[in-house]
């Protein structure tokens, strides 16, 4: 999603701001600009990757060393060259990230009629009102303040001002925005990952303050004008080799293949073989009041949200505590019953996911405790909750979640094992259950050519209908957004016994029904539902143990996924499968599957 990079230092800097914008085209984005000072503001800017954007920049100043950056992704008008940041007149320039929801109420005081606006952006309208602020006031300082006290909504942007030319203002509100020093410069983006390479020390200014940045200096201001003190620096390990696909053509697959590695490193990591218990205090338990909590609330979106439904669930069977999933922008925008009793668990890989973050400070304000399960350490989740297990499953570069998914189901397990076993017998059948699950992965690994001939075989296919009971219920619900977000193929995930009640008028033999069996408790029931689809001429896709009887005598498209006695460990092993076929469907449609149309890694907007 939107990105912003930017520098003010000695070096001519039009190459370190594109290289800056090349480290935050991982989040997804649409089109791309920047923006460099010498002796007269310049901007290039186009839509598609960075790499589309460099030959319009050629006509840039080699020798600017003060500019900035921004990819984009569209949310006020389309992804266009006009739309793409960063806006500017002879007079500034600006780059941001959010949204700014009294934009069309600000632009109404804009005094001056004649304004030609370049673009349908919100963000043109800060552009034009700071220039105007100008005009009466030539302190950049309080011409800038004085907008940013209006601006409602979320945002994280950064203004050049041609009458202030060594200089560039950022503020920020709610979104990420973080300040390093390099060498002879400072530099500021929205994610400390694009200023690795500089610096390992990040300053993150508070929300509602205003940093001014140059190259030797740095102040804080509030939106009044007052000088606050800089925030303390904070050393963060955030890695700055370049990730590459090695020998896979996507990093999907390279993320899908890493699978059986992470769980066991993650598992080796946090759980103790020779004790039989989890490592309470690499779970963080140390940092929860465990005793205080009555209720648990599992937030997340998209891919994060299904495994917050696997981790309710499971929580509240095993700790005897009321336990719900919701989608962190629901449960932020209703009046939820919220308190120090309450504690909120936040399930997100980047970490930066705006709707979760809202969520959280929501649930911070009414006293809850918090706790992230995150992939990012350095991200705002991260660092606001009161607690954090990182994922440490390695950088996640695919748009769609699979490593992180599996990894997030696979902590909250070993969280819930340590709550309950603080006074439990040695936990041997769960070890077992470890030991093997990273095997089992490999397993299905093993199997990816006949799932790869049972996509093959559907590529003609328009619908999916993915269904599944109990714990295979949530991995229904993924792996049919699995197989939307890369192949644009429609597919809808549905608890099995609910397909009687209305999905069922679908079925014929142009809606193919994936079916996720394995052997467990709700075994006979979901077989049952694959038989009501085979008797209206659905074509049934199973997920399971092809060896079984039942199995085989409801259809020959079997996707082949070993059986492990316990229920969210046997999630984590239907949701690989799952994927690959997504994946290797997606292949033959030729979508763009690490990138895929109008998707983010990272969502910065609410
Ligand atoms: C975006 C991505 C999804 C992801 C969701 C939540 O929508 O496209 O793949 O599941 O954000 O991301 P998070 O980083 O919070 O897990």
């Amino acid at each position: 999603m939107c990105g912003i990079f930017g520098y003010a230092g000695n070096e001519p800097c039009l190459h370190i701001i594109t290289a800056g914008l090349r480290k935050l085209e991982y989040r997804g984005y649409d089109s791309a600009g920047v923006m460099v000072y010498d002796d007269a503001v310049q901007v290039a800017k186009n839509t598609g990757k960075v790499d589309d954007l460099l030959p319009h920049t050629h006509d840039l100043s080699a020798r600017a060393t003060i500019g900035m950056g921004h990819t984009r992704w569209a949310s006020h008008g389309k992804a266009t060259a006009a739309n793409a940041h960063p806006h500017w007149t002879p007079a500034a320039a600006i780059v941001h990230n959010g949204i700014i929801e009294n934009h069309a109420e600000l632009r109404a005081t804009l005094s001056d009629d004649n304004i030609a606006f370049q673009s349908e952006t919100d963000t043109e309208v800060v552009l034009h009102l700071v220039v105007q602020a100008l005009q009466s006031q030539p302190d950049p300082l309080i011409a800038f303040s004085s907008v940013m006290r209006q601006l409602k909504g979320l945002y994280g942007l950064a203004m050049f001002f041609a009458c202030d030319p060594h200089r560039i203002y950022i503020s920020r509100k709610g979104l990420p925005l973080a300040i390093a020093a390099g060498k002879d410069a400072h530099l500021f983006s929205s994610d400390p990952l694009a200023l690795a390479e500089h610096s390992s020390d990040f300053m993150f200014p508070a929300d509602a303050t205003i940093v001014v940045l140059e190259r030797q200096r740095l102040a804080l201001y509030d939106y009044d004008g007052e000088q606050l003190p800089l925030p303390v620096a904070q050393h963060l390990q955030v890695p700055t080799q370049k990730i590459d696909k090695g020998s896979y053509r996507h990093f999907m697959l390279k993320e899908i293949h890493e699978q059986g590695l992470v769980l066991a490193n993650n598992i080796h990591r946090l759980f103790d073989f020779a004790q039989l218990r989890p490592r309470a205090e690499m779970l963080a338990l140390q940092k929860i009041d465990m005793q205080r909590v009555k209720r648990i609330k599992i937030v997340g979106c998209g891919t994060s949200y299904h495994a917050a439904l696997l981790a309710a669930v499971f929580a509240e069977e095993q700790l005897h505590i009321e336990s719900l999933a919701e989608v962190a922008h629901e449960l932020r925008y209703r009046r939820a019953l919220l308190n120090d009793q309450t504690l909120i668990v936040a399930l997100s890989q980047s970490g930066e996911t705006a709707d979760t973050l809202s969520c959280i400070e929501h649930a911070r304000s009414r006293g809850c405790q918090t706790l992230a399960i995150c992939n990012s350490p350095h991200s705002t989740l991260a660092r606001t909750c009161d607690a954090l297990i990182e994922l440490n499953c390695g950088p996640e570069i695919g748009v769609a979640s699979t490593k992180a998914f599996t990894t997030t189901v696979l902590i909250w397990y070993l969280f819930v094992l340590a709550v309950r076993s603080a006074h439990a017998r040695p936990l041997t059948k769960d070890a077992h259950n470890l030991r093997k699950l990273p095997l089992l992965i490999d397993y299905v690994l093993n199997s990816t050519a006949q799932i790869e001939s049972v996509a093959r075989q559907y590529r003609q296919a328009r619908n999916f209908i993915y269904i599944g009971r109990g714990p295979s219920f949530p991995i229904a619900l993924e792996s049919a957004l699995k197989l939307k977000e890369i192949s644009y193929i429609h597919a809808e995930g549905y608890a099995g016994g609910e397909l009687k009640h209305g999905p069922i008028a679908l079925i014929d033999h142009d809606m193919p029904v994936l079916v996720v069996a394995p052997q467990d408790d709700y075994f006979l029931r979901i077989v049952a539902n694959a038989g009501e689809v085979k008797a209206r001429d659905g074509a049934v896709i199973l997920l399971g143990n092809p060896k079984n009887r039942e199995l085989r005598a409801l259809s020959d498209t079997i996707i082949p996924c070993p059986d492990i006695n316990q229920p969210l460990l046997q999630a984590i092993v239907c949701a690989v499968p799952l994927q690959l076929f997504a994946y290797y469907l997606a292949l033959e449609k030729g979508t763009d599957i690490d990138q895929p149309r109008h998707l983010a890694k990272s969502v910065t907007v609410e």
